[in-house]
């Protein structure tokens, strides 16, 4: 089963309007309509509306950071499903790991969280991830597999196949240090597996597992050579604009 590469910048909270209308442009200059791969970013809140403007006649595709998980109400600070598909976004990251770090977020919420995506027609993009103590103390695939089944316990089968995971080690994220292909393999592999028990094959086979944690332009050919890995979430290389093109362009 031949699945399309997915390669999604998280820019996290960096880019000021101008700064993220800017980088939408150089993207664009430097990616031109990629064929054969998909483009996303996610950029903040603020700026979402003006970076679709730049990006999604381009074909790139748009996605939230967050998102609550009730349709409206009085959460002050929050932001729903609906709005964010209202921005143009076909797709919200949904427990990524600074949010579990610092905001508390649990797998109970995260899938609370799936669910609301769901209901508004968002495809999720679900992060999983294990810290450096846990992988020294051999609870690397236990931890994965509690998050995955976590986010995904209220997932009716028809989800699966457009769903998107991300395996994001906590210890690569943001540190330079990256898995080895090998090391992530063995966990997508696991997820898929996981995911196989937890739908049927023919979805598990369409399901996209995405690696994130230190992507850049010098081993991401490595990594998208793996048969598991199915594109790259990139958050510091995502923000130059030269170095995410090389990341798409990426050659297995
Ligand atoms: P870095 O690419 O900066 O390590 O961040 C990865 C990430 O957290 C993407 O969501």
């Amino acid at each position: 089963m031949k699945r399309t590469p997915l390669l999604a910048g998280n820019w996290k909270m960096n880019g000021t309007l101008s700064e993220a209308v800017n980088l939408a442009r150089d993207l664009f200059r430097q990616i031109g309509k990629p064929s054969g791969r998909e483009v996303l970013v996610a950029p903040p809140f603020p700026v979402l509306t003006c970076v679709a403007a730049e990006i999604l006649p381009a074909g790139y595709l748009l996605a939230g950071q967050n998102l609550h998980w009730e349709d409206s109400g009085a959460f002050t600070g929050e932001v729903s499903a609906r709005m964010l598909v209202e921005t143009g976004c076909s797709h919200v990251i949904i427990g990524h790991s600074e949010r579990r770090q610092y905001f508390s977020e649990t797998d109970a919420s995260v899938a609370m969280k799936v669910g609301a995506a769901l209901r508004a027609n968002l495809i999720p993009i679900v992060c999983v991830g294990e810290t450096l103590a846990e992988r020294e103390n051999g609870q690397t695939l236990g931890v994965i597999e509690r998050q995955v089944r976590g986010a995904l316990v209220n997932l009716t089968r028809s989800a699966f196949p457009s769903l998107v995971l991300a395996y994001e080690p906590v210890w690569a994220i943001g540190t330079g240090r990256v898995a080895t292909p090998e090391q992530a393999q063995h966990v997508h592999e696991a997820i898929r597996r996981l995911v196989t028990a937890l739908s049927d094959e023919s979805s598990a086979a369409m399901c996209r597992i995405l690696y994130g944690g230190s992507v850049k332009p010098d081993n991401v050919d490595d990594l998208m050579s793996q048969p598991d890995i199915d594109g790259a979430l990139v958050g510091g290389a995502s923000l130059k604009a030269d170095d995410f093109a090389r990341i798409v362009a990426f050659q297995s």
